[in-house]
């Protein structure tokens, strides 16, 4: 079932309950009521679009509608959504595990197995850190710099950077396989089984939550960045400031002066008096992508004074009169 913006967010967890996590990192409350994904998603300040293209990837129900969902999200959403997740698996659910793996086996005795098997969870845990520290590093600061509107140098793309990293998510995969192995088939059975049982049941959950973690970043987060990228490169050979999110790239048609949603925003907050700043926290987005959206601005609009643009936005119905900082 795709779930669309006017689904009620209780639906999404009754149909999968998988989706608390993603609601979580997306930093939505739980104690939603009836409301819908949109009323939801506008409360917490997420782009919805973005948070229903997770959702609807990680239950499957949008694998033949990738391409146009890749129009749709907000790559900057997307990331802080994954930056997230990787902040849940690193400082909170790998430690759990351990520590719930530490009472169920028997570290006190001297027990080899319980040992080498303590040994190998701790060399998964650092693999899980080691590839998420190198996305965090690596693959999230080229990003930001396509999302603050700059080509890197030389040959860098998203593609080599990925390439040098490609094989990780297959790795990660085996090594859990490994680690739920060695211990179902060789932890001496002298032991409390039903806290090793439950031990190796949040396994396996985690394992199935890396598993979507991964998949999103293969799917919609790789083809949403090199959307972007690609609108980037375009931007900069045709001698234009850059469109500063996939999403921003589309103008519609009925917008005046061909301005995106997300000039339209910006011009919006202007004339209510708020600073680049202010903006840029209140959009998730750095001051330079403000400042590039508000030379977008005056370029299609030919207007440059605040006054003007007050005017503009009024005249266009972008503001009402009472939203404005005369
Ligand atoms: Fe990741
Ligand atoms: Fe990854």
């Amino acid at each position: 079932m795709k779930f669309t913006d006017n689904a009620h967010m209780s639906d999404l967890i009754r149909d999968d309950y998988r989706l608390l996590q993603v609601i979580a990192r997306f930093g939505i409350g739980l104690g939603f009521g009836n409301q819908t994904v949109e009323a939801a998603c506008q409360a917490a300040g997420v782009h919805a679009p973005t948070f229903l293209a997770v959702v609807n990837c990680i239950t499957g129900a949008a694998h033949t509608s990738l391409a146009s969902l890749v129009q749709q999200v907000s790559v900057a959403e997307l990331m802080r959504y994954l930056q997230r997740s990787h902040a849940y698996f690193i400082d909170f659910r790998l430690p759990a595990i351990r520590r719930k793996l530490i009472e169920a086996i028997d570290c006190s005795a001297p027990n080899q197995i319980a040992f080498l098997i303590l040994k190998f969870y701790d060399e998964y845990a650092a693999e899980v850190a080691r590839h998420m520290d190198y996305e965090n590093r690596h693959i999230h600061t080229y990003v930001q710099r396509l999302l603050d509107g700059q080509l890197p140098t030389g040959d860098d793309s998203y593609a080599k950077l990925e390439h040098q990293h490609h094989d990780n998510h297959a790795s990660l995969t085996k090594s859990s396989h490994e680690l739920k192995s060695v211990i179902i088939k060789y932890y001496p059975s002298d032991t409390d089984t039903q806290r090793l049982a439950d031990t190796l049941m949040d396994i396996y959950i985690m394992e199935e939550d890396l598993l979507s973690h991964c998949m999103l970043e293969d799917t919609l987060f790789a083809q949403a960045v090199q959307h972007l990228e690609q609108g980037v490169r375009e931007s900069i050979s045709q001698g234009e400031a850059p469109a500063a999110t996939a999403n921003d790239t589309t103008a519609t048609a009925a917008s005046p002066d061909g301005l995106s949603e997300r000039e339209k925003e910006v011009m919006r907050l202007v004339v209510s008096g708020l600073s680049n700043k202010e903006i840029a926290d209140k959009m998730f987005i750095s001051a330079n992508t403000v400042m590039t959206h508000r030379r977008n601005i005056a370029r299609k609009t030919q207007i440059r004074s605040s006054a003007a643009l007050t005017i503009y936005a009024i005249v266009n119905g972008l503001i009402n009169l009472d939203e404005v900082k005369i």
